[in-house]
């Protein structure tokens, strides 16, 4: 079993819908006794709430659904339980790099646009203050990095 934390700042709006997109992927494949896919929030402010109704609502028109509720990333069990911890953007990635104190799991720490290979982002950008621009940006992002983690998963477990 391959397990997946994505994590941005709210967990209401980039990271759900990475959750979201990432396990569509992986059911349209068959997959989902293999890889298991949750989010989290660097911040603990959305605890317990749905995904961000714009968020939402630009996904439902790709056909990707959000049913998470918002929870903090742990760093007492997520670094040890996942093993792909994907960053939305630099500050989320400082920030679970400052809870690896020992520096121990530097390993399993990604971007999310790494994982890129059509679309040449560095970050996927806070829609939260924006208009609906940015929640589509963040959907094409998603969907293209997703599309390409899932290869690399795939190829690594063959
Ligand atoms: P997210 O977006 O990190 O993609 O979930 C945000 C959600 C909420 C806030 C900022 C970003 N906020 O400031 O409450």
């Amino acid at each position: 079993m391959t397990k997946i934390l994505f994590v941005c700042l709210g967990n209401i709006c980039r990271s759900p819908s990475a959750e979201a997109v990432m396990k569509a992927f992986v059911e349209q494949e068959n997959l989902q006794d293999k890889i298991f896919i949750d989010s989290a929030g660097i911040s603990g402010w959305h605890i317990g709430q749905s995904a961000d109704a714009r968020m939402q609502k630009h996904a439902a028109n790709r056909n990707f659904y959000l049913t998470s509720r918002a929870r903090q990333f742990d760093p007492n069990t997520d670094f040890e339980e996942f093993d792909y911890i994907i960053a939305m953007d630099y500050e989320n990635m400082r920030d679970l790099r400052s809870m690896d104190s020992r520096n121990i799991y530097k390993d399993k720490l990604h971007m999310m646009t790494e994982f890129n290979t059509k679309i040449p982002a560095d970050i996927v950008p806070d829609p939260y203050y924006g208009g609906a621009d940015g929640f589509e940006n963040v959907l094409d992002i998603l969907e293209d990095a997703c599309n390409g983690l899932l290869q690399k998963i795939k190829s690594n477990t063959q």
